[in-house]
């Protein structure tokens, strides 16, 4: 998947970490930004070559979405080039189909020095009706942000305003060290092993 300079998960090892609210802070000597100055909202009509065998809009489109909107808040909350570097629990609550209007909602709910944790709400509602707007997947992206020469630069931190910001915030630091735990025993696992 490719889109404006952002694109698919890619994996790369890391060391376990938890982050705390203060070692964060202290990770960072950018000004804080507020979550609603890169919230941002993609809408997209689904037409006859977005769907799958069964009918439906394809997985894969809605997941485009998702990486196009998340790169734009990543963008945004970090004021230059930002990649892809996992995305993850991507659920599809209920299928789209043709002539949906799907809204993609994006938000920072965590930075770390260099990443930060996008979170993504994908709603759909008929295109040519008033009814309201059902929750149809989510997902969970980190981006990188990166300078002129693909290595990783200083984030600003963010700063949640409401009690649901707060609330992602501290819920995405955990997926943060789980992901973090997981991908160290799984390299700690494989170099125990006699490689073949
Ligand atoms: C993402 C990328 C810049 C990381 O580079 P790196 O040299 O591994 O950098 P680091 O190990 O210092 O990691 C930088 C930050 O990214 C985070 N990160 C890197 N890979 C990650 C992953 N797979 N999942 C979650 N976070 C990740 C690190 O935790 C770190 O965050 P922090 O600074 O906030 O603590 C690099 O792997 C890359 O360019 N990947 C390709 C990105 C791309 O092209 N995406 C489009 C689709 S392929």
């Amino acid at each position: 998947m490719q889109n404006a300079g952002l694109g698919v998960t890619c994996a790369t090892p890391h060391r376990v970490e938890v982050m705390t609210d203060q070692a964060h802070a202290a990770h960072s000597e950018l000004p804080g930004k507020p979550t609603a100055a890169s919230r941002t909202t993609l809408s997209h009509i689904m037409t006859a070559g977005d769907t799958n065998l069964y009918g439906t809009v394809h997985g894969g489109v809605i997941m485009k979405l998702a990486d196009d909107a998340a790169g734009a808040v990543a963008g945004r909350h970090s004021e230059g080039p930002a990649v892809t570097a996992s995305m993850d629990e991507m659920v599809f609550l209920e299928p789209v189909r043709v002539g949906d209007l799907v809204h993609v909602k994006a938000q920072v709910n965590w930075t770390g020095r260099t990443s930060m944790e996008v979170g993504v709400r994908v709603l759909a509602e008929r295109w040519n009706e008033s009814t309201p707007a059902t929750q149809v997947g989510s997902a969970y992206l980190v981006f990188t942000a990166i300078d002129e020469g693909g290595k990783p630069r200083s984030v600003p931190p963010v700063v949640p305003e409401t009690d649901q910001d707060r609330r992602r915030y501290q819920e995405a630091q955990i997926r943060r060290t789980h992901r973090l735990a997981r991908r160290r025993a799984i390299k700690d696992l494989r170099a125990a092993r006699p490689a073949g």
